[in-house]
């Protein structure tokens, strides 16, 4: 199971500036509360990612196995929480498992990122998933009329085995596209939002196109729910007691959160947790509408490259940052250091050491000079690479962002500052029932001299 170092969280006689312990019990009220409120949130069904472990995924499967042998590669077409969960599980575990299956994932709208894909893939084996839970995603639905195109000419006849769809079970263009093409659809439960919805149809289905083991996904998810499901004991509860000390730390001005990886492979899933932390708690108005203007700032580093660029701020700079650091304790593929200067002290003292030692080893001294420097960090261990772990990680953020979102008293499942830039963009472009955003902007534009 996944090791939750905290220590350098607390203070010490390391760290005496860090949050003092007696906190964890200051607060131990307003932890009560925020489980209570959890608890009656998942009774009236509005967490609904808490119950994907228990899901049913055979129409996932079955599809699966009903594919054709030949599509070796899938293109996930979709943005947001319609992909960064499925970049992330397929980043981790391509090199671990080996998998002989490819997976792109087109998240924006640069032309020339498409271009790349294309070029990249063989249009005869590959299979294209559009995710949207709302149906009408600009960003998605220009690369669904771009990507629909494109087989519909180049194979009229079997087009329909070529794309796939997961949105609403009932709104929205994709869902009625669904019903007048027959493509084959997946469903976005209605009570996951997109960033909490990695462990639904949204990530599994590419996930087990790519010979991810689903199941072990949703036993390791499981398994964190279970161990943060009480709070007998915060301590034994590394969601609630991670969620309770960011808090405690944005409120005595850490503004940024940075998620350190030391791991190439676990660097697509720091940037799912940037979403999921930034999209959830960064909120300008409280439960009762008042202006509180909250959220910690994530920001994802990759150990051990990023000592290089960006450990010497962190250390130094200004004391606005939690770190917590990634690491894993065996991986699929190592090697040996040769020993190829015996004479020369530069080079000899790192023959016969496994590069992942040295990887751990950087990691422990970042550690070390952070805690020199008083600056707190946590460490989590993935004791390997895979399925089980990688739930339990998914599970245990989607938990601690609920849970600090009920400290911080906002709503962390909504997120009124994107659906902004959404409806700018339709009024932009000009779709119909956005004219009143359209004059908004032109006037915008007139007073900023662009027009
Ligand atoms: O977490 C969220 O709700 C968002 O990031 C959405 O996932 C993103 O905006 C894409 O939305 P949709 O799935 O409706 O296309």
């Amino acid at each position: 199971m996944l090791t939750f170092e905290y220590r350098n969280l607390l203070q010490s006689e390391l760290i005496p500036t860090a949050i003092p312990e007696s906190y964890i019990h200051n607060y131990s009220h307003a932890c009560k509360q925020a489980n209570e409120e959890i608890k009656s949130d998942r009774q009236a069904g509005i967490l609904g990612f808490y119950d994907l472990p228990d899901q049913d995924t055979s129409h996932i499967l079955n599809f699966i196995e009903s594919l054709d042998p030949k599509y070796n590669t899938m293109v996930v077409l979709g943005i947001g929480g319609s992909a960064l969960g499925n970049k992330a599980l397929y980043s981790a575990l391509k090199t671990e498992h080996n998998l002989d299956k490819k997976l792109f994932v087109y998240d924006n709208v640069d032309p020339v990122f498409l271009f790349e894909i294309l070029d990249q893939i063989n249009l005869d084996t590959t299979i294209f998933n559009v995710i949207s839970k709302s149906g009408t995603t600009a960003e998605t639905m220009a690369a669904y009329l771009i990507i629909a195109d494109l087989i519909k000419k180049r194979y009229p006849r079997d087009y329909k085995n070529r794309l796939i769809i997961t949105t609403d079970k009932e709104k929205g263009f994709l869902r009625k596209l669904c019903e007048k093409e027959h493509y084959p659809s997946f469903v976005v439960p209605d009570n996951v939002g997109g960033r909490f919805s990695v462990l639904s149809d949204v990530g599994l289905v590419s996930s087990a196109f790519t010979n991810i083991n689903i199941q072990k996904l949703l036993q390791g998810a499981a398994s964190m729910r279970d161990r943060c499901a009480d709070l007998t004991n915060i301590y034994d509860n590394p969601a609630y007691l991670n969620g309770l000390l960011h808090y405690l730390y944005f409120r005595e001005g850490k503004n940024i959160t940075v998620m350190m990886p030391y791991s190439n492979a676990l660097y697509d899933l720091a940037d799912w947790y940037r979403q999921l932390w930034a999209e959830s708690l960064g909120k300008r108005y409280d439960l009762k509408r008042r202006e509180i203007l909250v959220g910690q700032t994530p920001v994802k580093a990759l150990g051990a490259t990023d000592q290089h660029s960006q450990i010497q701020l962190y250390t130094e700079g200004p004391y606005d940052k939690v770190i917590t650091f990634l690491s894993v304790l065996n991986f699929q593929y190592d090697y040996t250091i040769p020993n190829l200067h015996p004479e020369s002290e530069d080079v000899s003292y790192l023959g016969g050491h496994k590069l992942s030692e040295l990887l751990n080893a950087e990691r422990l001294a970042t550690e070390i000079a952070l805690t020199k420097a008083k600056r707190p960090n946590a460490n989590i261990i993935f004791p390997q690479i895979d399925e089980f772990h990688l739930g339990e990680f998914i599970m245990m953020y989607e938990i601690q962002t609920v849970f600090t979102g009920k400290l911080l008293n906002i709503n962390p499942l909504d997120q009124p500052g994107v659906e902004a830039g959404k409806k700018a963009t339709y009024a932009l472009m000009g779709k119909p029932g956005y004219e009143k955003e359209r004059e908004e902007i032109e006037q915008y534009l007139q007073k900023s001299g662009k027009k």
